[in-house]
């Protein structure tokens, strides 16, 4: 069984094949970041139209280099949402005609679940059950997983996704887009000081997060200091530092509230999964709590193309035959979905 996987949900078009028995065969990824940085932000209608030109080279491109022709493909998956709906439709569109033309099924995925199984990609892969972490532009979540499709929202925030906040401080900060990793940049310039941001929602009980007030916390700390370098890489740190803090809180607490049947794992994922000093901290936090810890490799934290054919092979008794749907869908629950058919 061999997938090809096709990432188009955002502003990075990725591509990947993934057999059963061999693995990863081959992934390659186009980002988009150069054309929207003058924007300040994903410009959605660039985004479709740059997927447009990008995909099929991409396609090409990973069927050479994972040696594959269009014969060995069984079939092929492609993020359905949630996402932006004129990018994903490139993505749907796709798969759904070159599935119909090499006769195989198509998987529309859930982007989320792909990557939250995007740790399995590596080796050890984690076993179910385990609690995910979900940290991305869009979404942070806390999932309970019992095993793939059956997931229990533990916790999310109530306004800005973990990745979004990051990415709205690093501009108040003047720092080009996208600001999450700049901002972890200019972090480890910073000297360790004591600004007293909040850790939102941690002096109460719940899995919740809310990060909109600690961009606000930023601006205001910002106006009281003299704007310098060395100012502006400290607050970097001090907000960093917080969302860390607030974010290994609540992992903790997780791993408490979800049904771990005694082992308790965690997987971190999604583009804010790829920050050093999370990792480092959910390590340090993981050991003391005697639970193990899992994480994608950097390129595999981010969006990609191999995390979707992934989950697409598990997903593949869901194909149903002949359906010719390009689904595409802006808002998708994770706790909608339901174990794979048969
Ligand atoms: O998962 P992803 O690639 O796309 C979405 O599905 O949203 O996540 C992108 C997010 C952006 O907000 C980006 O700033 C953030 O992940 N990000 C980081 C780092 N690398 C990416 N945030 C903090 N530190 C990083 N090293
Ligand atoms: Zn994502």
């Amino acid at each position: 069984m061999r997938v090809l996987g096709i990432e188009t949900s955002c502003d990075e078009t990725g591509v990947a094949v993934y057999d059963r028995d061999q693995g990863l065969l081959g992934h390659a990824l186009y980002s988009q970041v150069a054309m929207h940085a003058g924007f300040g932000g994903v410009v959605p209608e660039l985004a479709s139209r740059d997927h447009v030109r990008k995909l099929l080279p991409l396609v090409r491109e990973v069927l050479a280099q994972s040696g594959s022709g269009a014969d060995d493909i069984d079939a092929i998956a492609y993020t359905e949402g949630p996402g932006l709906v004129g990018a994903l439709l490139v993505g749907a569109a796709t798969a759904r005609s070159l599935a119909l033309a090499w006769g195989v099924p198509a998987i529309g995925v859930h982007h989320m679940e792909g990557h939250l199984l995007a740790p399995m990609l590596e080796s050890p892969a984690p076993e179910f059950p385990f609690v995910a972490l979900l940290v991305s532009g869009g979404h942070t979540l806390l999932v309970d997983v019992q095993g793939v499709g059956r997931y229990r929202v533990l916790g999310q925030t109530l306004d800005d996704a973990a990745g979004e906040a990051f990415d709205k401080t690093a501009k108040l900060l003047g720092l080009p887009y996208p600001g999450g990793p700049e901002l972890a940049r200019l972090a480890q310039d910073g000297a360790a000081v004591d600004y007293r941001l909040p850790r939102p929602m941690t002096d109460r009980p719940g899995l919740d997060f809310s990060f909109s007030g600690l961009k606000t916390a930023v601006l205001t700390r910002q106006r009281a200091l003299p704007d310098s370098p060395a100012a502006r890489a400290g607050l970097a740190r001090a907000f960093e530092e917080a969302i860390v803090e607030t974010l290994v809180i609540k992992c903790r607490r997780a791993l408490v509230a979800a049904d771990t049947g005694g082992q308790p794992r965690l997987v971190v994922s999604g583009g804010v999964g790829a920050n050093q000093r999370l990792r480092e901290s959910l390590r340090t936090m993981a050991q003391e709590s005697g639970a193990q810890v899992f994480f994608p490799r950097l390129a595999f934290c981010t969006d990609n193309g191999a995390m979707i054919a992934y989950a697409g092979m598990l997903r593949v008794t869901d194909a149903a035959a002949g359906d010719l749907a390009i689904g595409a869908r802006a808002r998708w629950s994770l706790e909608e979905l339901r174990p794979p058919a048969g």
